[in-house]
């Protein structure tokens, strides 16, 4: 039986990876998960793995935050250690994180495979510390899971050879369809936070170039106010703490966005479904959004998932306060009637299939 290793760090990979951590669990394969700990505070981290039941991270490296040469650096030895005394066969890592680039480069240095799953994404923004982690990734690894032909085709345009590339849909897709009905009977966030279906919008916001730069946070920032006074809609923002420490560090008072703590994922879920509008700048977030059939203002000038632009589910309105009302608007007056370019919800079946070799591998 093959060994398979689980390289993760941050909550959108705990959450992408939980379909597959359920497929092998199911099938009783030889896997652990070698937790890097770049998330490490309970409502980032923690609180997915007991609400998802999944598997205890077997290491957790808690090399904790810092800049991106400290985080990756870090990373680097402590997952070259364990993977040289644990021999697995395979390295799976999700998405593009700097705990996803440390575990590709450490094991493929040490000649073990890699898996990527959501490999093919591109925003062709450099700019990003995420898309010179997919790049490099993607070039590093034996498997490369693409979410959609479209990712399949960006990788061939690279050069990546046909034959390590699986088109397998998105395992969000899979998260969502497992989690849905438990998060609309027993997620209470609706009620906690006192909002009707249908009569709030969701914000959520945190990425590097939107956050540490100060004039582009405000600016975002003045854009949501606009929305929710000329609207006159209840903005909800379960805020990152990176995004809470800039705000304070930058001295912005957003007047009409109401703050919340972030979200274990059944709130989340319930919140994201029976929202009237998302506001946001994740990329988990953005398919979430499409997947549910929410519409999406994306408040980036790129996105690597284009296909929700091209279904019509989502909009890039950038950083420009005027623009983010206008975005805001033009989506609520269209049709919810797109359909879901990421899968039928079996990707994670699909990708221990191909691990593995078959169904019984
Ligand atoms: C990281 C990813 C980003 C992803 C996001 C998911 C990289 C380069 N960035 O960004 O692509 O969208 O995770 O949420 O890998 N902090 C805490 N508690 C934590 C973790 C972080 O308070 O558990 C705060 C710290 O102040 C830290 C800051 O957030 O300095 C940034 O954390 P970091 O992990 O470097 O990047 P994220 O913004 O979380
Ligand atoms: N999410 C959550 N609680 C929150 C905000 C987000 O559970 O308060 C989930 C969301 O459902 C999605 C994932 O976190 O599956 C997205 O992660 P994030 O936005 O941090 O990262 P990105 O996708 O941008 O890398």
């Amino acid at each position: 039986m093959m060994r398979v290793a689980i390289v993760l760090g941050t909550r959108p990979e705990i959450i992408k990876m939980a379909p597959l951590m359920r497929e092998f669990e199911r099938r009783k394969s030889d896997f652990f998960i070698l937790h890097t700990g770049q998330h490490y505070s309970y409502n980032l981290d923690k609180v997915f793995f007991e609400q998802l039941g999944l598997p205890h991270p077997k290491y957790n490296l808690e090399v904790g935050s810092g800049s991106h040469a400290e985080e990756t650096s870090k990373m680097l030895v402590g997952i070259e250690k364990v993977l040289l005394e644990e021999k697995p066969d395979i390295v799976l890592v999700e998405g593009d994180t700097n705990s996803v680039l440390a575990g590709a480069v450490a094991a493929v240095k040490l000649q073990i495979k890699v898996g990527h799953v959501e490999a093919g994404l591109r925003s062709y923004d450099r700019s990003m510390p995420e898309e010179i982690n997919r790049i490099l990734t993607d070039h590093c690894s034996d498997y490369l899971f693409a979410p959609t032909e479209k990712a399949e085709g960006i990788l061939l345009g690279e050069g990546i050879p046909r034959e390590r590339i699986f088109v397998t849909g998105n395992t969000i897709v899979d998260s969502i369809y497992q989690n849905i009905e438990i998060a609309r009977e027993r997620g209470n966030a609706l009620g906690t936070l006192h909002l009707s279906v249908g009569k709030y919008f969701l914000v959520t916001l945190h990425r590097q170039e939107n956050v540490d730069n100060p004039l582009r946070f405000a600016s975002i920032i003045e854009g949501l106010d606009n929305v929710a006074t000329e609207l006159q809609v209840l903005m909800v923002y379960p805020i990152h703490p990176r995004s809470r420490k800039m705000m304070s560090e930058f001295r912005l008072r957003p007047k009409d966005l109401r703050l919340v703590d972030p979200l274990d994922y059944l709130s989340f879920l319930q919140l994201e479904s029976h929202a009237k509008l998302i506001l946001t700048d994740s990329g988990g977030v953005q398919e979430e959004a499409c997947v549910l059939g929410v519409p999406c203002v994306t408040l980036r000038d790129n996105t690597e998932r284009p296909e929700t632009i091209e279904v019509g589910s989502n909009i890039l309105a950038g950083a420009i306060a005027e623009k983010i009302l206008e975005c805001s608007k033009f989506m609520l007056g269209k049709e919810n009637n797109w359909s879901n370019p990421f899968g039928d919800g079996r990707a994670g079946e699909r990708i221990v299939d191909i691990i593995t070799g078959g169904r019984n591998g």
